[in-house]
């Protein structure tokens, strides 16, 4: 094994890069999940940067999951805001630690970004979620068995033992809500399970989920929420459910069916999104 330099150095490495290829300042980082990738087409003056580029930066190779970082402005009626938006992100199951699954994230917030939005592809727990429901994450459970601060602690991105009590900034949440409204959009609010996968839940899973007060379920985000909280950016986060979750319709799960309901949803995502950020950022 060759000598692997520790978290902050490769993190300045990254960054470098990053900074060499835009002068943008981007006030808001973005994680775009599953089938919402699409949403960094929005961005004027777009720099578009392959994972593979960047020194020390994770690739992913799921079907559906593009590596790239773009960084751009998103011009709306109420202003504009530069943006640092990750399409596609790596998973615990292909066999990253959780610092590489976080990384991505880290790099975000170490580009000086004042809140982190994290959006994924999500399992309807909660009985009365649809297909096609957008929801606004209020807090996770993180059963994944994997957390982004294993190992030696680094004072310089932050505390040994990160408070998460309040994980998803309730100021970014309420704006989240006034955004939707003001977009005519629903917006459920949830609790989001992380699970390992790569497969997917069985339905006694499921129950269990349930009784232990999850909402959604899905194989991403904590990570990235945990690494963000613990460099002291606050955290907003919005989940398509995508599926009923196992058990709760006689359909199989099937990645296909995800990534198509995410597509659906991807309009009224992209409205609340424009309508959160100028004010979320201000
Ligand atoms: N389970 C886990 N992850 C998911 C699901 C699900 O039902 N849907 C989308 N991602």
């Amino acid at each position: 094994m060759p000598h692997r330099a520790d978290l902050s150095t490769r993190l300045s490495y990254a960054l470098a890069w990053v900074r060499g290829k835009t002068d943008l300042a981007p006030a808001a980082g973005l994680v775009l999940g599953s089938g919402l990738g699409d949403f960094v087409d929005r961005l004027e003056r777009a720099v578009s940067i392959p994972y593979e580029e960047i020194p020390s930066f994770p690739v992913s190779r799921v079907p559906g999951h593009v590596g790239r970082l773009v960084i751009g402005e998103l011009v709306t009626s109420e202003g504009t805001v530069a943006v640092a938006a990750m399409q596609g992100r790596v998973h615990g199951y292909e066999g990253w630690s959780g610092e590489e699954v976080a990384f991505g994230a880290r790099v975000l917030c170490a580009l000086g970004v004042k809140l982190l939005l994290v959006t994924n592809a999500a399992g309807g727990v909660n009985p009365t979620y649809a297909p096609g429901d957008l929801v606004r994450i209020v807090d996770h459970l993180n059963l994944s068995g994997v957390n982004p601060l294993v190992g030696a602690n680094d004072e310089r991105l932050g505390p040994r033992f990160p408070d998460l009590s309040e994980a998803y900034d309730a100021r970014l949440g309420a704006l989240l809500e006034e955004a939707a409204a003001r977009a005519g959009v629903t917006l459920r609010r949830g609790v989001y399970a992380c699970m390992p996968g790569p497969s997917y839940e069985t339905p006694a899973e499921i129950r269990m989920l349930r009784l232990l007060g999850a909402d959604l379920v899905g194989m991403s985000t904590v990570p990235e929420v945990i690494a963000a909280r613990h460099m002291g950016v606050p955290v907003a986060g919005l989940s398509v459910v995508t599926n009923f979750a196992a058990g709760l319709s006689r359909r199989p799960l099937s990645h296909e069916e995800v990534a198509e309901t995410a597509g659906r949803v991807r309009d009224r995502l992209a409205a609340v999104v424009e309508g959160f950020l100028p004010g979320a950022v201000r």
